[in-house]
């Protein structure tokens, strides 16, 4: 799966869109001489100015780690989800055609198309991110155990949690690799109350009904990797989170 001339990666000139989100500000720890573009300075959703950031920058590589993420808010702001999640990875994707540079973009298990407008294009599929930048699913659970006396959480709904560090550190890997679509997660499956369950220690078992949510959660959406070497097993990678929070408290 290798392309014939491998890049070097730490050399290539590489452009993050999305650099202060979870993911993003992982990738600018592994990128350090990114362009590193918040939000206020390249917004995806703004068609001309993409291009022209691109054109101006000429990366090899174009990283987009922006996103709406809040899957339930997406519910009622529809058109603003289409524009971020939908048309504006296209834009970066034109963008990326002009000038010859890899377009890198984050897909999830909740969403499945692969469609680009270029050919020179690595899509990775993961699911269940958490890390130290962002709001997750890790940091919810060990605020509200503090707060309840029981703590509900679905046993029937099923996924690969991912850690953020290695999910950026994956992706500097991976860029080798041909164009194509990639399901890059931890290793491991469970359901959102066994994630749970290695967080904290009072959570208690519910089904989706009991626990309904605007945005329709997939049953099972494990995401089966079959291209690159799997990365470490889940509850590894959250030791180690659970370790470094500790440590920042
Ligand atoms: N989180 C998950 O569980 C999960 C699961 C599967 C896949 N993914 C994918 O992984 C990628 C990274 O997710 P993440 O969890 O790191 O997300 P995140 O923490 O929510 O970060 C997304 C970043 O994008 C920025 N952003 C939003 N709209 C923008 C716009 N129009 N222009 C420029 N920047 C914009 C956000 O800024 P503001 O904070 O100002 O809005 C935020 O900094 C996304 O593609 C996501 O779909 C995430």
């Amino acid at each position: 799966m290798v392309s014939k001339e491998p890049l070097v990666v730490g050399k290539i000139k590489t452009l993050i869109f999305g650099a202060e989100g979870m993911l993003g500000t992982e990738l600018c720890s592994v990128f350090p001489d990114a362009i590193k573009l918040k939000r206020n300075d390249g917004d995806i959703s703004d068609r001309d100015k993409v291009i022209e950031i691109i054109k101006q920058n000429g990366p090899c590589v174009v990283i987009n780690a922006a996103a709406y993420t809040a899957v339930d808010d997406c519910e009622d702001h529809q058109e603003l989800a289409y524009e971020i999640n939908g048309r504006a990875p296209g834009y970066i994707a034109e963008g990326c055609a002009c000038v010859g540079a890899i377009f890198v973009h984050y897909s999830t298990d909740y969403i499945f198309d692969g469609r680009e407008k270029t050919d020179n294009y690595r899509i990775i599929r993961t699911s269940w991110l958490y890390g130290v930048h962002g709001k997750n699913f890790v940091d919810t659970m060990l605020r509200l155990s503090g707060k309840m006396e029981k703590v509900k959480v679905v046993n029937d709904q099923f996924g690969k949690p991912t850690y953020a560090v290695d999910l950026a550190r994956k992706t500097a890997e991976w860029i080798e690799y041909t164009p194509g679509i990639y399901h890059i997660t931890n290793e491991g499956v469970c359901s959102w109350f066994e994630f749970a369950s290695e967080i904290i220690n009072n959570v208690i078992p519910c089904t989706s009904e009991e626990f309904p949510r605007k945005a329709k959660r997939p049953k099972y959406s494990v995401l089966v990797n079959t291209k690159t070497p799997p990365m470490r097993h889940w509850t590894d990678a959250l030791t180690e989170y659970l370790h470094i929070r500790k440590t920042m408290l």
